[in-house]
């Protein structure tokens, strides 16, 4: 009896001992897996990027070339009227100059007085000096006027250029490789983005609502990106309803954005950026994330906002997208990450 307990001891011990092992390799199997698995994905995430990286230069390069061909033809006219036409005049300029300094210096002040007396040759019934006071007062007139020309062809220039800048700099921000993850306080940037726009909003009678929830949410992301994400959502909000303040087009009064967080149970965390603006017409619904789409005039958009915003938040493990959009009653666009413990990693 004793014998047989104890050897039945040994084989849930032998037994136990070997579901162990077994546990350990396939915690080791797994685990391996999982590293496989986390390999795959990163180059996943890699090849989407540099196809979308490669899709985005081929918008970008499209969009650049209508401001820099402006910008030629601008130049163009500048060099064949204003400089062509000014050459003239200062031709006729000097031309006057230099024969009343021969008069001068041949004749003295009377003798130069009395040539400017005598009758002028091209223009019949007008003294020398009337035509040249003529002439000189027209030279004086156009030179004026193409410097008007020339002020605004530069204000032309200048606003082409600056298109051309916010291309550029659009195209190098959805292209470059995320910023740093840190585990970050959500309300910190979202005051920092509220904080920059204030002004703004605030000079275009906006009102600004902050419904944050309890506690302080954070999230693993770069804060200048995140910054940027919110500061892009913002000024959309802002210029939808600028816009539709000028075309009287559909809009809730008085006029608002909001910005509210909140934190699932599913421990993710919900930034809303909304606005009581005109909203997004149902025909552009599909294409707003689009790189280089844009329902703005050329100084105003470049149509990459949202999708800088949704590259900036998807490195993180996000998304951004729009909850909904009635025009004159809500349009939320609404950003979603996961919750970070409390500084589990990096810092603040
Ligand atoms: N809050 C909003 N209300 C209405 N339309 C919006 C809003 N935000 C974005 N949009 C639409 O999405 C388009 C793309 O936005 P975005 O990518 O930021 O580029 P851009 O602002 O340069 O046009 C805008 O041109 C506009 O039509
Ligand atoms: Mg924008």
């Amino acid at each position: 009896m004793t014998q047989d307990l104890r050897v039945s001891r040994e084989k849930v011990e032998e037994y136990s001992r070997d579901l162990e092992k077994k546990v350990e390799q396939r915690t080791e199997q797994l685990a391996a897996q999982n590293v496989a698995i986390k390999e795959a994905q990163e180059a996943l995430v890699r090849t989407t990027r540099l196809a979308s990286v490669g899709e985005i230069a081929g918008r970008a390069a499209h969009e650049v070339l209508n401001p820099l061909t402006n910008i030629n033809a601008r130049v163009e006219k500048i060099r064949n009227q204003a400089l062509q036409k000014n050459e003239t005049d200062l031709k006729l300029l000097k031309e006057i100059s230099e024969g009343w300094a021969t008069e001068y210096s041949a004749k003295g002040a009377q003798g130069l007085l009395a040539a400017l007396s005598g009758p002028s040759t091209a223009q019949e019934g007008k003294t020398l000096f009337e035509e040249d006071i003529e002439n000189i007062r027209a030279i004086a007139g156009d030179v004026l006027a193409s410097m008007t020309t020339l002020q605004s062809d530069t204000v032309f220039l200048l606003s082409e250029s600056d298109r051309i800048n916010k291309i550029v700099n659009g195209m190098r921000q959805l292209s470059r490789v995320s910023g740093t993850a840190r585990n970050i306080a959500v309300h910190a940037f979202l005051d920092s983005a509220l904080s920059t726009m204030s002004d703004l909003l605030l000079k275009n009678k906006i009102r600004i609502e902050v419904l944050y929830c309890d506690g302080q949410p954070r999230i693993l992301a770069d804060s200048d990106e995140m910054l940027q994400v919110v500061s892009n959502l913002l000024r959309n909000s802002l210029q939808a309803i600028n816009e539709a303040r000028d075309q009287n087009g559909k809009i809730g009064e008085p006029v608002w954005i909001r910005i509210a967080t909140e934190v699932t149970p599913a421990g993710r965390v919900l930034i809303r950026v909304a606005d009581n603006g005109p909203g997004i017409a149902e025909e552009n619904f599909q294409r707003i994330f689009e790189p280089t789409f844009t329902t703005k005039n050329p100084d105003e958009g470049t149509g990459l906002g949202l999708s800088i915003c949704r590259r900036f938040v998807r490195a993180y493990e996000g998304e951004v997208r729009v909850e909904k959009s009635i025009s004159g009653v809500e349009t939320v666009f609404l950003i979603d990450l996961p919750e970070a413990g409390e500084q589990s990693n990096g810092n603040a």
